[in-house]
């Protein structure tokens, strides 16, 4: 089944229909999904939401734009979280220099901070970065060697692809991919083994043709998938099952 490995229930787009939506879920072929944390305040909302539906997992991090929220007294009340049931990774947390929110320093400051939670509770990590490719790679090989993850939404060249999963991650793919103009995804996505491959929508954002500009959720992970069989010349069965099975892997979801 679909095994969405990054999505944001808790965002207010999903305030009319959220429990509708997830309990079709299964009829729909989505097997299981992480709910991940962007903001500070997400933290506590996604955590307690999984512990709902038996077949969502939780990532608790806060995302480079929002890195202004924490201090050391929010940090220690972030670290709680991992003490609940279903949290399964640290994340997001990255750099992004497109939106620019915060400071670099700040954002590296508190990615490589996270990075260093994750190591010691020895969960996965999810990197969001966003033209920030040589800062994200240099703090990747500094402190996240050892430690497992995705590289999500990816982005930059298919080389950089390759480095990462020598580096021991996986790369996030979702809806971009569909994307007439999505040339570099689409070439990292031949040049990539299926099994370095994770599939994602990041909903309610980032929808796949023929759904691009709407709310996105993961029952449309089923157009990124037969993307990917396309590019690969490989069946759509395929990729559900391996992606399925590298995402259960990385998360120890059994
Ligand atoms: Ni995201």
């Amino acid at each position: 089944m679909i095994f969405d490995t990054h999505a944001h229930y808790d965002d207010m787009q999903f305030s009319d229909d959220r429990k509708e939506l997830l309990h079709s879920m299964a009829d729909n072929g989505v097997g299981n999904i992480v709910n991940v944390s962007a903001s500070y305040d997400s933290c506590k909302r996604v955590v307690d939401m999984v512990q709902d539906y038996p077949f969502m997992y939780a990532a608790v991090g806060v995302h480079p734009d929002n890195v202004g929220d924490l201090d050391e007294e929010a940090f220690a009340r972030m670290e709680e979280l991992f003490t609940r049931d279903k949290v399964v990774a640290v994340g997001e947390i990255g750099l992004d220099y497109y939106w620019d929110q915060e400071s670099h320093d700040l954002q590296k400051e508190w990615f490589i901070r996270q990075l260093k939670l994750a190591r010691q509770l020895r969960l996965p990590v999810l990197i969001h970065s966003r033209e920030a490719a040589c800062d994200t790679m240099e703090i990747m090989k500094e402190y996240a060697q050892g430690l497992k993850g995705v590289i999500h939404c990816y982005s930059y060249s298919k080389e950089m692809a390759k480095e990462y999963v020598k580096l021991g991650f996986y790369i996030g793919v979702g809806g971009v991919v569909t994307f007439k103009n999505a040339r570099k995804l689409k070439e990292t996505v031949e040049a990539l083994p299926l099994t370095s491959i994770v599939l994602e929508t990041d909903c309610p954002y980032l929808a796949p043709t023929p759904y691009r500009g709407k709310r996105n959720n993961s029952i449309y992970i089923q157009y990124v998938a037969a993307e990917i069989a396309k590019l690969k010349g490989i069946t759509y069965d395929e990729v559900i099952a391996q992606t399925e099975a590298n995402a259960k892997e990385l998360y120890g979801i059994l």
